[in-house]
């Protein structure tokens, strides 16, 4: 298959890079941040979550950074949502118009980070996605642990496939196939979404990469030959979840950025910006960016 002409790039910086940060980040640096990268070009930029602020303590004011950041047309700022307490604070936000439900493929990984088993969450997930339906926002649906859970090890692709196809018939309008842990390789990464495009159209898929064993941008050019054309990261390579130990940060936005121009695939995103971006963060945080890219163009400066 030929490679797409056209990928949307998801960042996802502001919530999956700063919810697993030690420190707490002032409200304002994030509102900066997501400015920033709406600003470089992005079309969505994910801003926060509606969890427990017991839970995810860094995600706690996720109602003031909607309630100020600067909107610009065409950007989607999406919001993760967990259940119905979290659509009711999504519905008190200001300007929410798109969310995102978070399922894995494993119970273990399930319960340690939703505290349910998968057919629990996905009761959870459905009165949320028909009240998000009725308001006219758009809602996304998250799948864990697609190539390796970090309590149960290896994961079936069919088990990605079975919650991918509930998701979809649930309502959400994409699936995004989240490596949580960073072990997935291109051949494990094709094989698992060749199951599940049997299932699921490929235009409905998006691939979220975390960079663990460093494979990241090898399974994104793998995804792409498969004619997958939606690609999550996150700026500087912030990132983790709070619930898979050892997962390191999501694949550097910076660097996909690189990788998808050399490929003469279009995304709309500049790349100083989007770098400067980067640094502006890893700046607020006291470290330089993870981005490899960003390191090059730093060096070269
Ligand atoms: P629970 O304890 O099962 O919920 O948590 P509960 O209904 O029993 O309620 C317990 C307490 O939480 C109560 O408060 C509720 O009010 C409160 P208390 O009476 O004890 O003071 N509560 C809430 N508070 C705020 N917002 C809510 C909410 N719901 C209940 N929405 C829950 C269930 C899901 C809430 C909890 O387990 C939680 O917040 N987990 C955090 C999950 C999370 O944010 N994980 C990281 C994001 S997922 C990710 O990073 C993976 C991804 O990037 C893809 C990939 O890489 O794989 C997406
Ligand atoms: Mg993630």
């Amino acid at each position: 298959m030929q490679l797409p002409r056209q990928v949307r790039m998801v960042e996802v910086g502001p919530r999956d890079g700063l919810q697993n940060e030690k420190a707490v980040v002032a409200t304002a640096v994030k509102i900066a941040l997501i400015e920033r990268l709406a600003d470089a070009g992005l079309t969505v930029v994910e801003s926060g979550s509606f969890v427990s602020p017991k839970w995810v303590p860094q995600m706690a004011d996720t109602d003031e950074v909607l309630g100020v950041i600067r909107r610009k047309p065409g950007v989607s700022y999406p919001v993760l949502v967990p259940n119905m307490k979290g659509l009711e604070a999504a519905e008190a936000a200001a300007g929410v118009e798109e969310i995102a439900v978070f399922g894995a493929a494993s119970e273990s990984f399930s319960q340690r980070n939703i505290n349910c088993s998968i057919a629990e969450s996905l009761n959870r997930f459905a009165p949320v996605v028909e009240r998000a339906q009725k308001l006219r926002w758009r809602v996304r649906g998250y799948i864990s642990c697609v190539l390796g859970c970090p309590y149960e090890g290896a994961v079936k692709p069919e088990a990605v496939a079975d919650v991918a196809e509930k998701l979809l018939k649930m309502g959400c309008y994409e699936i995004s196939l989240g490596d949580t842990i960073g072990v997935g390789t291109p051949l494990k990464s094709q094989a698992m979404l060749e199951v599940v495009a049997a299932k699921v159209p490929r235009d409905k898929l998006a691939v979220h990469y975390h960079d663990t064993y460093g494979q990241a941008l090898a399974n994104i050019l793998a995804s792409l030959e498969l004619g997958i054309a939606v690609v999550d990261s996150s700026v500087a390579g912030l990132g983790g979840c709070p619930y898979a130990k050892g997962a390191s940060g999501n694949v550097a936005s910076e660097d996909v950025l690189y990788l998808l121009n050399g490929l003469g695939i279009e995304t709309g995103v500049d790349l100083d910006r989007l770098a400067a971006a980067g640094r502006f963060i890893s700046g607020a945080l006291g470290r330089p960016p993870a981005a490899r890219v960003a390191q090059a163009l730093a060096a070269r400066a």
